[in-house]
């Protein structure tokens, strides 16, 4: 029994494992890294996805903002909270465990900010914990790509090689990636358009533009392939001037590959009139987000021009 001096502990309630992933913006390259050139993203800390593990009587993921709840062994193959689950089960040969696995992410949808892979990455972060198994990086994001796949049709797999990674990468599509650091901080302003905008539409009219003219559309890719190696050195080396003009001539191939928009273009010309180094859009375009390069002192200035140019949100962060 307690004594009046000893005050009666709540029980803490703790989830028996916790995952996480960043967020992820492409600095370089998309697109073109679809056509096998190579493109270079980073991980975004600021925005993340998690996932916790709860004793449960069955298989269950609770997706919090989504206000969905499913029952893995009953949902549709091509679902892919169940299936990154299920997948998991698969790679490390156990059974659907008794779980409940709450997601939850403060990470935009659709928005070109890798929101599905940092939500896979986080489930299967917090199953390894959850099993008390470790899995290679390379192996966490195979298994993410499996469900990429589903949201994207073919996609080049930097998203979940970034997400998994968490890590600056030099990403070329069937070949083993490239973690590497930056010479010094860089600091960048992420600024959502507003407008939802799914990759694979995107992606779709991008391949329907090769088709129709693929030695106009391979011109493009090339120069977006050596922008990004140029664009390797200058991070490497931490020459911020030459990194922010390449981001310029890298979006102007994204407007040449049909990709820009209205709303991207008001917002890069606004953190250009502002003294940014460079922008462009990030991702797959049509709306979603565009990025700036930015010195550390104009930050707030920057992002100030970036809302009253009317973007929805602004994101500062640090790749390092
Ligand atoms: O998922 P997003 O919107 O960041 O776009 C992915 C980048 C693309 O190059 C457009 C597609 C891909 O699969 O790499």
């Amino acid at each position: 029994m307690n004594s009046p001096s000893q005050p009666v502990q709540a029980p803490t309630l703790r989830p028996l494992a916790r995952g996480e992933a960043p967020g992820k913006i492409i600095l370089f390259g998309e697109h073109a890294v679809v056509y096998g050139r190579p493109a270079i993203a980073a991980p975004v800390q600021q925005v993340r996805a998690r996932a916790e593990i709860w004793s449960a009587n069955s298989c269950i993921v609770d997706a919090v903002d989504l206000n969905r709840q499913l029952a893995v062994a009953q949902a549709p193959a091509e679902d892919p909270l169940a299936l990154i689950v299920r997948l998991t089960c698969e790679r490390l040969q156990r059974p659907l465990p008794p779980w409940r696995i709450r997601v939850t992410s403060a990470i935009p949808l659709a928005a070109g900010l890798g929101s599905g892979a940092a939500i896979s990455t986080a489930v299967v972060r917090a199953m390894l914990a959850g099993f008390n198994e470790q899995l290679e990086n390379a192996d966490v994001s195979a298994l993410v790509y499996e469900v990429e796949k589903i949201h994207h049709g073919a996609p080049s797999g930097i998203d979940n090689t970034v997400v998994a990674y968490e890590q600056p990468v030099w990403f070329v599509r069937g070949q083993q990636p490239q973690p590497f650091a930056m010479a010094h901080p860089l600091h960048w302003l992420i600024a959502d358009t507003g407008v939802v905008s799914p990759t694979r539409i995107a992606v779709g009219d991008v391949r329907r533009a090769w088709q129709q003219n693929p030695t106009r559309l391979e011109a493009l890719f090339d120069a977006a392939g050596d922008i990004a190696r140029q664009a390797r050195t200058a991070i490497e080396t931490g020459d911020a001037t030459v990194l922010g003009s390449l981001m310029d001539e890298n979006q102007r191939l994204l407007m040449e590959m049909g990709v820009s928009s209205p709303e991207l273009e008001r917002l890069i010309q606004a953190a250009r009139d502002a003294g940014a180094l460079g922008a462009k859009l990030s991702g797959a375009g049509r709306g979603g987000n565009m990025i700036a390069l930015v010195q550390k002192d104009d930050v707030g200035r920057i992002r100030q021009a970036l809302l009253a140019a009317g973007a929805v949100r602004v994101i500062a962060t640090v790749a390092s």
